[in-house]
Formats: structure tokens, C-alpha cells, sequence
């Protein structure tokens, strides 16, 4: 008995985080009619400070997705697509524009504004990936806007004991995502377990945290941790590490999120992420004049 209290007070000292929240998502549709399923962004789940909104694309049927994401503004936050397979043809109003690939990702800072289409590239075939909104701080939400194209080979991927992980953002024992100068310091992270493989990362202790488990199933936090399901979120309290294990029979491929929290107030509507009603005004005020490109 004494080791079993022993070795629990080691547990507490880690500050392990553990699951306060597990939100299935909702199946919703933006854009032209893309089917998708929102885990973050929903009444269930407003947000995960300065994390606003998770969807997952999935389909082979091209009815669900090939309407794509037609022009559309963004002002006053951070987009990130990343894509597991089929292509995304992006491209905005000041003339950038890249095809976004399976394994690849595209964090996307829109600042002052721009008006920009994500439209899928193929006719036929599986579309999968992830759209993720990051708020941007109160002082960086009239910046000049910037995106980070990153290639599948640029994401580099470190194998630990039965986990394989992409690292887009953040740090794996030693080894830093590409994804840099971003005011939240995000850690993003793809965790693909084997059946029954547990892995420990460790987080900022303050920094704002959920999980998105997209394959299989996994255990969540100390001890035994929470069930989470295919296509669930996991909200995580405080602590500086989280401990995931992957379902012994389907294994478990996991998105982590986590960054800096903003604690500023959040005004949004659609596309703009504002701190107040009338910076938002000001916003759609801007779209319809055409200055946001
Ligand atoms: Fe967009």
C-alpha cells in the first residue's frame, strides 16, 4: 500500500494534465457545402484560449467537398490547414497562392485581412485533413498578413517506442516544427500510436491544451486516464506534461494542440475574430469597401 501512495505522490509532483472535458464533434458544413465535423468552435465548445475552431474534412465522395471554399475574407486570427491526403488549390487576393498536399500544411497569419478560395484540386479520391483557427493577440490583429507553406518533408517526423510524430509546431525531444514566430508559441503535433503504445509529452504548464483523436481511440491522462473517441476533442487542464495510450485492438492517431492563452476578451463573427463588436463592424465595414483586398 505504501508504494502505491508513493508512487502517486511522484504523479502529482509531474503535474500530469488531466482530460476536464471530452466533446464529440458535429457534423456541420462551411464553405460552398463542405461536409465537415467541428470538435472546437461549437456551443458544446466555443474555445480552447487562443484556439477557436478545429474542423476535420473526411470523404471519398467528392459531392461533400468538391464545392470547396470560394472567396471568403479572414481578419484578426490565424488559419492552419493541414492536410492528410488529396490537394487544396489556395490562392488570395494579393496573388499568392500554393497547392496543399497530403502530409503538408499551410499556417496561415491573416492580420489586417485578405480575401482568399481553398478549393479542392482533385475531381475523385479521399479528401482529409484539418482546418484550425488561432487567435491572434489584441496588438497583432492589424498585421501585415503572412503564410508558412510547409511541404510534407519539411515537417519532421521522430519515431519514440510505438509513436510516430509529425512535428508542425512546438518541440519533440529535441527536434522543432518549422512553424515559427507565431505570438502564441503553439505546439502542434501528430501523434500515430501502435495498439496499445503510450506516449508522454511535455507541455507548458500554462499553455492552453486539447487533443483531437482521429483514428482509433485512446486513453487520456494519470493512471488509467479518460476515454476519448474517434472524432472527439479532449480538453486538458493545467500540467506540464499529458500522457496518451493508444486503444490495445485500433491503435490511435491523435492531433495536440497547445499555445499560450491570449486572456483578452474575443469578438467573432464568420470569418473576422475581433476583440470588440465595433472592431468587427469596422471589419465587415472593410470587406464591403473592397479593402480587404
Ligand atoms: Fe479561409
Amino acid at each position: 500500500m505504501s508504494q502505491v501512495s508513493s508512487s502517486m505522490n511522484e504523479r502529482a509532483e509531474r503535474t500530469e494534465r488531466e482530460v476536464t472535458k471530452v466533446v464529440p464533434s458535429m457534423p456541420t458544413s462551411d464553405g460552398a457545402g463542405v461536409r465537415l465535423n467541428r470538435s472546437l468552435g461549437t456551443a458544446a465548445l466555443p474555445m480552447v484560449d487562443p484556439f477557436l475552431m478545429l474542423d476535420e474534412f473526411r470523404s471519398d465522395d467528392p459531392d461533400d467537398y468538391l464545392a470547396g471554399f470560394p472567396d471568403h475574407p479572414h481578419r484578426g486570427f490565424e488559419t492552419v490547414t493541414y492536410m492528410l491526403a488529396g490537394e487544396m488549390q489556395h490562392r488570395d487576393s494579393a496573388g499568392n497562392s500554393g497547392l496543399l498536399v497530403g502530409g503538408g500544411a499551410q499556417w496561415m497569419t491573416a492580420g489586417r485581412g485578405l480575401v482568399h478560395s481553398e478549393m479542392p484540386k482533385q475531381k475523385d479520391g479521399l479528401m482529409w485533413g484539418f482546418q484550425l483557427w488561432v487567435n491572434l493577440p489584441r496588438a497583432e490583429k492589424m498585421k501585415a498578413p503572412r503564410y508558412q507553406d510547409l511541404a510534407p518533408e519539411q515537417i519532421p517526423e521522430v519515431e519514440i517506442r510505438g509513436a510516430k510524430v509529425r512535428v508542425v509546431a512546438g518541440e519533440v525531444e529535441g527536434t522543432r516544427g518549422p512553424v515559427q514566430g507565431i505570438a502564441v508559441e503553439p505546439t502542434m503535433l501528430d501523434i500515430a500510436l501502435k495498439p496499445g503504445a503510450r506516449f508522454t509529452q511535455l507541455l507548458p504548464a500554462k499553455h492552453g491544451a486539447f487533443l483531437y483523436v482521429f483514428v482509433g481511440a485512446a486513453q487520456v491522462g494519470p493512471a488509467d486516464g479518460v476515454r476519448v473517441p474517434r472524432g472527439a476533442a479532449a480538453v486538458l487542464g493545467e500540467g506540464d506534461s499529458v500522457t496518451i495510450e493508444a486503444d490495445a485492438e485500433e491503435g490511435a492517431r491523435v492531433l495536440l494542440l497547445a499555445a499560450r492563452p491570449l486572456n483578452e476578451p474575443v469578438a467573432r463573427y464568420g470569418p473576422f475574430v475581433m476583440s470588440t463588436k465595433q472592431e468587427i463592424q469596422q471589419a465587415i465595414a472593410d470587406f464591403q469597401a473592397g479593402r480587404l483586398g
